[in-house]
């Protein structure tokens, strides 16, 4: 397969298919470095409502820069990973301390950033100065893997450079591409991105993954690559990306107490130096599998023996490959 074959139908694909996400509205490096540090381990959909709120109360970097800690926190409350709050903000005030103050424009400084890895410089330089730099994260590997028919583990080291080698290949065929048809009707609501082709190609391989080239239910009938598919061609769809070692899931057990008196919660601040640092938490703590003395637990978060404890709920979600089960207890006590 020749990369000119594949480059126009997914620009053309994108053209008609390209979700109409806010951050595809604009081309101001601050907000897309923001939806991209946003979208580093969080979905879409996820991601809309917090990314407008943000960009409503911080427009631009000299907000960020001098945003307080709080402010910061509770714009980024619930989507997690909470050192990249850190870093956004870090980064705004090393912009705005150099000459000029304004956000980089070269791959390499925009490397240089806390909290931006060769995905989001790519994607940053790509998708807002239209440069032919390439994007790899997971839909772009499950997209490259399979129309290439890439076996191995993206991850290991010859396999995950030559996937982006593939896709630099790629991004600098679509900066000298034309596009295959004039732009649809479609195609005007998103007029900015007519002459942008090394942003479309990128979003393109993104929103494949995401939309058609899924890691379960591929529609393939809907893939506008799929001639062209040498792992639809060998039928080996479901066996790519080859992501070998299964990770190994380990479950945790956490207790929260909610205290109350007079209306008031008893909540407190997590330390400096520990995952999710300085937010506010009802007292909780990990138990072990087989710990069955609650009322003890209480009292060594709460500080006094709780009289009564009622199970309030069960939470259960998972992160990284933790499978967490959270019991919230209503906790009195007659002091
Ligand atoms: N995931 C990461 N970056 C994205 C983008 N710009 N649009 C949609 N999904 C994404």
């Amino acid at each position: 397969m020749k990369h000119r074959d594949i480059v126009p139908r997914l620009l053309a694909w994108f053209a008609q298919n390209a979700r109409d996400l806010p951050w595809r509205r604009t081309r101001d490096p601050y907000a897309i470095w923001v939806s991209e540090v946003m979208l580093q381990q969080t979905q879409v959909k996820t991601v809309l409502p917090y990314w407008e709120r943000w960009m409503r109360a911080l427009p631009n970097l000299a907000a960020l820069a001098k945003a307080k800690p709080q402010t910061l926190h509770k714009l980024w409350e619930g989507l997690g990973y909470y050192t990249r709050v850190r870093n956004l903000q870090r980064a705004a005030q090393l912009i705005l301390a150099q000459p000029g103050g304004r956000f980089p424009h070269d791959f390499e400084n925009v490397l240089a950033l806390p909290g931006v890895g060769r995905y989001t410089a790519g994607a940053i330089c790509s998708i807002a100065f239209n440069e032919p730099r390439p994007i790899l994260d997971g839909n772009v590997i499950r997209v490259l893997t399979r129309s290439h028919g890439i076996a191995g583990d993206p991850r290991e080291r010859s396999v995950n450079a030559r996937l982006w080698q593939l896709a630099e290949e790629l991004v600098v065929q679509a900066a000298e591409t034309a596009p295959l048809k004039p732009p649809s009707l479609h195609a005007s609501r998103i007029t900015h991105h007519a002459s942008r082709p090394c942003a479309q190609f990128n979003e393109s391989l993104m929103e494949l993954g995401a939309l058609v080239c899924t890691p379960r239910q591929p529609r393939c009938e809907a893939c506008p690559i799929v001639k062209y598919c040498v792992a639809h061609q060998e039928d080996r769809v479901h066996e790519l990306p080859g992501l070998s070692r299964p990770t190994r899931v380990t479950p945790r057990r956490f207790i929260a107490f909610v205290a109350e008196k007079g209306g008031r919660f008893l909540v407190r601040q997590r330390p400096a130096g520990v995952v999710n640092a300085h937010l506010w938490e009802f007292p909780n703590l990990e138990l072990a599998p087989d710990d069955s003395d609650l009322k003890r637990a209480a009292c060594g978060v709460l500080g006094v023996r709780p009289e009564t404890l009622e199970l309030l709920g069960t939470i259960k979600h998972s992160i990284t490959r933790y499978r967490i089960t959270l019991e919230a207890y209503r906790a009195t006590s007659r002091q």
